[in-house]
C-alpha cells in the first residue's frame, strides 16, 4: 500500500474504485469482473489490438446523451425555443457531427475549414453560426453561399456582408457579438485562469465582442443594410469559474446591454446566442482531477434567471436561446488507449513512459489540464508507487504527475478519460509522430472514423529542391 496525496482521495485502494469514484452521468465505462476496462461494450485491451496504438475510442451513445441532456435542461427553463449548437473546434471529426445532426443539433464554426466539416457531418444552415474576429472575403462569402447566419465581430465585416450579400443577390442573416465583462468580476477569483481577482480585465482583454457603446453605433448600420437581417446577439464566455453566479454575471451583463440597445434604437433580438464553456462533471480543464462541484444545470438555471429576470423587469419579449457547447458534448464522449512502454526508475522516482504524448492531449501544455490516467487490464491490483506518466516526445509530455499505479509492465494497455475535447482538432505531430486512428463505438459495431496517419503523410507537402537532393 502507498500513502495516497491529499485531494487524490478519488484513487480509493485500487483502479476499479478510481473509476467507480470519478464516473460520470453518461460514461460508457465500466470494469469487468476480471478488472478489464470496458467501453461500450469493448475491452480496451481487444479494441487496441484489433485498431493499434495509440487509439481515440468515440462512444456514439455518449454523445447522444451529453447533447440530450444539455438540450434538455435549457427546454425546461425557457420560455421559447431552444437551439444547441455544437462548436466543432472542440472535435471536427465529421462522424461526431453526423451524430448532433441527427439529434437535430446545429453547429458553431470558425473559417472554411470547420464550415467543411460541418457540412460533410449534415448540417441545417439556419442552424449554424459562423464566429471569428478576422473573417475573410472567402470565409463571408461561403457562409453566405450557404445561408449560415454569421456572428459579427469587426466593424468592416457589415460592409463587407452587404456587398457579398448583394453580388449574390441574397440576404445575410446575422448578430453581433457582444462584449461581456462585468465589474462585478473584479473581485472575484478565477479557479480556472490561476487570476487572483483580475476576471475582468481578462475578459475585457479578450479580442471578442462590442462594447455596448460600440454595438449602440453598429446595430442602426447593420439595420440600415439592405442585404442584411439582424437576428439578434451573440456572447461567448470562456470557462473561467466553477461558480454559477461568476458565469451568470457576464450572461446578466450581456442581457443589460441588449436592454441598452433597446432603449436607444427600439432593435428587439429574435435570437440570443449565449456561445459555449457550459461545465463538464469531470473537468480536466478545470485543472482539478475532483468532479465539478456544480453540473451543467447549476449553471443552465444561474444564466437563464439571469436572462429571465433582466429581460422581464424591462418587458421585453423573450426571445429563441441559442448556445455552443463543445466540450460539455465531446468531452467524455472519447477515451484515449495506448500502451505502457519502458519504465525508468532512478532517484527516488519511477518513470511510465506510454505511446501517447501531449501531442495528443495538447491542453495539458497549454492549459495545465489535469486528466486521469488508468490501466486498462488488471484493475484490482492495488497500487504499488506513486509514477511520474510521461509521453513519449522530447520535451516533458507529463501525461500525470505522482501518480498512483500498480506494478505495471511495458505493453500493457491504458487509458486516458475525457479526450474528446480540443484533443484530435488542436493536436500536433511534433517528433515528427503520426497522429493515431479513432474508432466511433455505436451499438454493437466499431467504425473506424480516422485513418491512422503515417509517416508519409507528415511530408507528403514538403518538398527538397532538386539541387539539395542526396546525389
Ligand atoms: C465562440 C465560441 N463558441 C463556443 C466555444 C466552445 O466552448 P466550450 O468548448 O468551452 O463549450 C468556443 C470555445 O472557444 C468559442 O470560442
Amino acid at each position: 500500500m502507498i500513502e495516497i496525496p491529499a485531494g487524490r482521495e478519488f484513487y480509493g485502494s485500487n483502479p476499479r474504485e478510481h473509476v467507480a469514484n470519478v464516473l460520470t452521468l453518461t460514461d460508457k465505462i465500466e470494469v469487468s469482473q476480471d478488472g478489464d476496462l470496458i467501453f461500450d461494450g469493448y475491452k480496451a485491451e481487444d479494441l487496441l489490438s484489433e485498431f493499434g496504438s495509440p487509439l481515440y475510442v468515440v462512444s456514439e451513445e455518449t454523445l447522444r446523451q451529453n447533447f440530450r441532456r444539455i438540450k434538455g435542461v435549457f427546454e425546461r427553463l425557457w420560455p421559447n425555443k431552444v437551439l444547441v449548437m455544437y462548436a466543432i473546434k472542440s472535435n471536427n471529426n465529421p462522424a461526431i457531427r453526423a451524430v448532433i445532426h441527427q439529434e437535430g443539433g446545429g453547429g458553431d464554426c470558425f473559417g472554411l475549414g470547420e464550415l467543411h466539416s460541418t457540412f460533410v457531418g449534415g448540417a441545417d444552415p439556419e442552424r449554424i453560426a459562423m464566429n471569428g474576429s478576422n473573417k475573410t472575403e472567402a470565409e463571408l462569402g461561403a457562409a453566405i453561399q450557404k445561408g449560415v447566419n454569421v456572428n459579427i465581430d469587426a466593424v468592416d465585416e457589415i460592409r463587407m456582408l452587404d456587398a457579398i450579400c448583394a453580388d449574390l443577390g441574397k440576404v445575410g442573416s446575422v448578430a453581433l457579438r457582444i462584449k461581456s465583462a462585468p465589474e462585478s468580476l473584479a473581485g472575484s477569483p478565477s479557479d480556472y485562469l490561476g487570476l487572483a481577482g483580475d476576471v475582468s480585465k481578462f475578459l475585457l482583454r479578450e479580442k471578442w465582442g462590442f462594447s455596448v457603446d460600440s454595438a449602440l453605433d453598429l446595430v442602426p448600420q447593420i439595420l440600415n443594410c439592405r442585404n442584411l437581417r439582424l437576428r439578434g446577439f451573440s456572447l461567448h464566455t470562456p470557462r473561467f469559474t466553477q461558480n454559477p453566479e461568476l458565469f451568470a454575471a457576464c450572461t446578466r451583463d450581456f442581457a443589460e446591454t441588449i436592454i441598452r440597445i433597446r432603449e436607444a434604437t427600439g432593435y428587439v433580438p429574435e435570437l440570443i446566442d449565449i456561445g459555449g464553456g457550459w461545465p463538464r462533471d469531470r473537468d480536466p480543464e478545470s485543472r482539478m482531477h475532483k468532479l465539478n462541484s456544480s453540473s451543467v444545470e447549476n449553471f443552465a438555471e444561474a444564466v437563464v434567471a439571469s436572462l429571465l429576470d433582466t429581460f422581464k423587469s424591462h418587458r421585453m419579449p423573450i426571445p429563441e436561446l441559442r448556445m455552443e457547447p463543445g466540450r460539455f458534448i465531446v468531452g467524455n464522449a472519447v477515451t484515449l488507449l495506448g500502451r505502457v512502454g519502458q519504465i525508468k526508475r532512478d532517484c527516488g522516482l519511477v518513470w511510465v513512459n506510454v505511446d501517447f504524448s501531449t501531442n495528443n492531449l495538447p491542453r495539458i501544455d497549454t492549459s495545465g489540464s489535469a486528466y486521469h490516467f488508468l490501466p486498462a487490464t488488471g484493475m484490482d491490483r492495488p497500487y504499488t508507487e506513486l509514477a511520474q506518466i510521461v509521453g513519449s516526445t522530447c520535451i516533458d509530455s507529463r501525461m500525470a504527475d505522482n501518480w498512483a499505479v500498480p506494478a505495471l509492465r511495458a505493453g500493457e494497455p491504458v487509458a486516458i478519460l475525457d479526450a474528446g475535447m480540443y484533443a484530435d482538432s488542436a493536436s500536433t505531430q511534433f517528433n515528427s509522430v503520426p497522429r493515431p486512428a479513432t474508432v466511433m463505438i455505436s451499438g454493437g459495431d466499431v467504425h473506424i472514423i480516422k485513418r491512422r496517419e503515417s509517416v508519409d503523410d507528415l511530408y507528403r507537402n514538403t518538398s527538397v529542391p532538386q539541387h539539395l537532393l542526396p546525389r
